[in-house]
């Protein structure tokens, strides 16, 4: 039972993180706590849950299937694959936008002096979405700062139904803490500011 019931729902959370070398990455301080809560609260609505998550050291939560992924070009597959016939994505993940343009087999050894890296970009993994008939996509914009603004654009330019804005700077919300302060924008022109709440 339950309002989602028959509903089938692509929860993604935490970083990725892409490779220098075999022993050392590039990757964010994403806790996969959002996207978790997201699942978990999709699951008791009744929804066919699946999770895919980055790197964390989170247990799944109960009744919801998990997909592990590593690098942002990983989890641009899954979601690619798992968004077939789904009729939900909450886009939860903290994707690296950034990876080294060439990764090194073997461990780089220390050198002397600095070390520059070239980066290349990672895929956008929205923007680039092959978009499935009836599936509502939400998108989080992580800003700090003149966050609105930059959440409208977002909201336009990975062509979302929502976007989730939520400020990393202020207290109580953002990574690695149990609450946040969100506000949700609808592709519609509509707002809603929640208060400080559990991420749940
Ligand atoms: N996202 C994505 N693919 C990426 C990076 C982000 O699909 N390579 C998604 C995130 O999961 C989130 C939304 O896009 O739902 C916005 O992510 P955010 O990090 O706020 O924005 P970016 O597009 O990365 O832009 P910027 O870092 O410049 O703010």
């Amino acid at each position: 039972g339950g309002k989602w019931a028959g509903k089938r729902v692509i929860v993604t959370a935490g970083p990725t993180r892409e490779h220098l070398d075999p022993v050392r990455v590039l990757t964010n301080l994403s806790s996969g706590r959002m996207g978790y809560a997201l699942a978990e609260a999709a699951h008791a609505r009744g929804a066919d849950v699946v999770r895919v998550t980055g790197p964390t050291e989170r247990p799944p939560p109960d009744g919801v299937a998990t997909q592990r992924v590593e690098t942002t070009a990983d989890l641009q597959r899954a979601v690619q694959t798992l968004t077939k016939g789904a009729h939900a994505l909450f886009m939860a993940a903290a994707p690296a936008d950034y990876r080294p343009k060439t990764a090194a087999k073997t461990k780089r050894p220390r050198g002397e002096g600095s070390l520059t890296l070239e980066l290349e970009p990672t895929p956008d993994i929205l923007a680039s979405l092959q978009r499935p008939k009836g599936c509502v996509v939400i998108g989080f914009a992580l800003e700090t700062g003149d966050g609105l603004a930059r959440a409208r654009q977002k909201l336009q330019d990975k062509a979302l139904d929502f976007v989730v804005l939520n400020d990393a700077l202020e207290p109580g919300a953002g990574f690695e803490v149990t609450t946040n302060r969100v506000t949700v924008l609808s592709k519609g022109g509509r707002q809603v500011d929640l208060p400080l709440l559990p991420k749940r």
